[in-house]
């Protein structure tokens, strides 16, 4: 196994050691940790897991994940280009958004999943990731638009977008999502070639 891979397994070895959000634990089937390419440049975080991630342990598989899916194809690219995780990792009794207490509690956890990845991309799904990243931002305003940070000792981009679940049922939100994400390529070029 590769060492990303072992410090993947003990970081959630350390979740479930560390009683995280224990009533979550209680309702939800599993914890859902981040999936896909451990080497991505590019990492996408979501808010929590909902139903079918819950069944199934794997993040953004039902209808969300579906839309992203189309949108990543948009992107010429695939889920194993990319690695996806949330930044609470149990689901949240019937899909409410996760208490800020439940993220604080995660919040550690996924710096250490992002030192283990080490992504030059990190985009934000949703106002619960982005929130952590770019304290100050409205999501109104900030979607679409790249900013670099430091983040720990190293800098990166973050890209804050709306939730694709926000996005399903509203057409213009919808089509704000489309533009956006249109813009994931060529931020990733300029950061390979920088
Ligand atoms: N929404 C999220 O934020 N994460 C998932 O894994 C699924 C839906």
């Amino acid at each position: 196994m590769s060492d990303t891979l072992a410090a993947l397994d003990q970081l959630k070895a350390d979740i479930l050691k560390a009683n995280t959000c224990p009533e979550l634990a209680e309702t939800a089937t599993q914890l859902v940790m981040g999936h896909g390419n451990s080497n991505a440049d590019i990492v996408f975080i979501g808010e929590a897991p909902g139903k079918n991630e819950d069944l199934q342990g794997i993040p953004f598989v039902g209808a969300a994940g579906k839309f992203l899916d189309e949108m990543l194809a948009e992107a010429k690219l695939v889920r194993s280009d990319i690695y996806i995780t949330n930044i609470v990792k149990y689901r949240p009794p019937s899909n409410r958004d996760p208490k800020p207490e439940e993220k604080r509690a995660f919040w550690p956890f996924l710096v250490r999943e992002l030192q283990i990845i080490k992504p030059k991309l990190i985009v934000t799904l949703g106002r619960h990731s982005m929130e952590y990243f770019l304290p100050n931002a409205k999501i109104s305003l900030a979607h679409g638009q790249p900013k670099r940070v430091v983040f720990g000792d190293t800098k990166l981009v973050i890209m804050p977008l709306y939730h694709p679940a926000a996005a399903i049922y509203n057409r213009d939100l919808k089509q704000t999502l489309l533009d956006d994400f249109a813009g994931v390529p060529s931020v990733m070029t300029q950061l390979k070639t920088a």
